[in-house]
This record gives C-alpha cells, sequence and structure tokens, in this order.
C-alpha cells in the first residue's frame, strides 16, 4: 500500500509521449493481470476494457489507448473513476505514462453490449518524465474544497492531486464530528461544454473517492463509506459519507 500511495506524488498526465519507447508483450500482460484485480466502488456493475493502439482512436498521445465500457448503473461514472485510478497509480509505479482522456473518440461505441465511457491514453515512459515536486502542479487551496478539516490537514493536503478532468477539482468536503461528507460543486467555470460536466465531473469524484481511502488507510483511518442519492441542493450534489472509526 505505500508502493501505491506514493505513486501519488509521482503520477502526472502524460501529454507528450516519447515514441520510442515502447510497451512491451510482458507489460501489455501485467496491465491485463492488474485490471483483473481492481477494486469496484460499486459491486454488480459490468465493466469491460479493450487496449487499442492508438490511431484506432481520435487520441493524438500515447502507444495504446485503453477504452472502458460500463453498463450504466446508479454511480457507474464514479466506479469507473475509483476502478481505474487504480490503474493510473500502478502504471506510474512500471514507468508507464497516462493520460485520462475525456476527449477521445473511439468508433467502437459498444463493446459486449457495454457503453464506452472513457480512454486512457498509455506508453512507455522514463522515470525521469515523472513528477518531480508535486507541490509545484496547480490546485485550489485546501480551503476552496474543504469546510473543516479538523485534525485531517494531511488528507486533505494529499487528495488535492487528484486529477480532473480540465483540473476542474469539482470535489467539495464537509468535515465534521468524524465525519466527511463528500460533495460534487456544480459550480464549476471550465472550457468543457456545460452538458459533459456532470458525466466527467462524476469520474472525477471516483477517482476522488480512491484518493481519498488511499490517504485514509495510509494514515491508519478505518472509515465506513456510504454512496448518497444523488440531488442538488445549492450547487453542491451529495457523493458519499464516511464515518470515521
Ligand atoms: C476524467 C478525466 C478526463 C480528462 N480528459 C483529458 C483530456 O481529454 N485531455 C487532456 O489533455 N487531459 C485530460 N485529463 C487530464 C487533466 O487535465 C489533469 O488530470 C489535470 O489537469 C491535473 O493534472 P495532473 O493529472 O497532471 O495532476 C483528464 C483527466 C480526467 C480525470
Amino acid at each position: 500500500m505505500d508502493k501505491e500511495y506514493n505513486m501519488i506524488f509521482k503520477r502526472k498526465s502524460f501529454r507528450k509521449f516519447n515514441d520510442s519507447l515502447k510497451l512491451t508483450n510482458e507489460e501489455l500482460h501485467h496491465i491485463n493481470e492488474k485490471i483483473k484485480e481492481l477494486i469496484p466502488l460499486v459491486e454488480n456493475i459490468e465493466v469491460k476494457y479493450k487496449v487499442v493502439r492508438r490511431d484506432e482512436t481520435t487520441c493524438k498521445r500515447g502507444e495504446y489507448c485503453l477504452l472502458i465500457y460500463s453498463e450504466e448503473k446508479e454511480n457507474y461514472l464514479l466506479n469507473v473513476g475509483y476502478m481505474f485510478e487504480q490503474l493510473d497509480l500502478y502504471l506510474a509505479s512500471k514507468d508507464i505514462g497516462v493520460c485520462w482522456y475525456g476527449m477521445g473518440k473511439t468508433e467502437e461505441a459498444e463493446y459486449k453490449n457495454l457503453k464506452f465511457v472513457i480512454m486512457l491514453a498509455l506508453g512507455k515512459a522514463e522515470p525521469s518524465e515523472f513528477r518531480k515536486d508535486y507541490r509545484k502542479c496547480k490546485r485550489k487551496e485546501i480551503g476552496e474544497t474543504w469546510s473543516g478539516v479538523n485534525g485531517l490537514e494531511t488528507i486533505a493536503e494529499v487528495t488535492k492531486y487528484a486529477p480532473s478532468t480540465c483540473n476542474t477539482q469539482p470535489w467539495r468536503v464537509i468535515c465534521e464530528n468524524n465525519k466527511l461528507k463528500i460533495y460534487r460543486t456544480t459550480n464549476i467555470k471550465s472550457i468543457m461544454p456545460k452538458d459533459k460536466v456532470p458525466f466527467y465531473n462524476s469520474i472525477d469524484l471516483g477517482i476522488f473517492l480512491y484518493f481519498l481511502e488511499l490517504a485514509l488507510l495510509y494514515n491508519h483511518i478505518s472509515f465506513q463509506r456510504f454512496l448518497l442519492k444523488e440531488e442538488n441542493k445549492a450547487n453542491l450534489i451529495p457523493i458519499a459519507t464516511y464515518n470515521l472509526l
């Protein structure tokens, strides 16, 4: 778990890939094996994937694209974010660069009756291409996303490095009495088309929940998680509550 936690500080979104480096068959095999082990956020949502060469998609970067397909059940976007962020962190540990690529399109809109959700661009990288000083990456101040921190400064600090669509960081956290309430704000300024915001920001929230849980576990804080019914209350959509034990 320590190794995975440390990848929070190493990972970054790869925008430039060194095309002279190639993934080996063994690395591709490990990717497939890792995907089988990803922990879902929600049980019983069917998720499938396909690794294709980049030129089979509109993606202009990476050697391969991992196309993710899912059943469209309640919380399926949170589930995709939560699951595949585990892969992002794992791939950083193997010096494989990744970029969540919401803009990417594929002609294969369906796979085994499941709908295409999002792709990740992948490619082998040099260790030196990963993030060197995470403190330098652009993120909101904790006070903008957390209300009350109550001794969870480290958790608030670490989780702010979660990747998100256009770096929107749509998570909002209310921390009170050993309880964390996680929301998605709908008050987002971004270049994303407005009608796409709930879709991509829900994936972002799934990614954030994974970062949050990893940071809590690393700091020996046990929790119970409850996913909530999404309802819009004054720009804040409830996502989950964590009871800290
Ligand atoms: C769901 C999702 C979709 C994304 N889509 C794109 C994309 O289409 N193009 C792109 O260049 N980056 C994309 N990103 C990467 C974000 O811009 C990036 O995570 C954010 O700017 C923070 O930077 P970092 O990941 O290097 O920490 C996406 C990230 C997420 C989580």
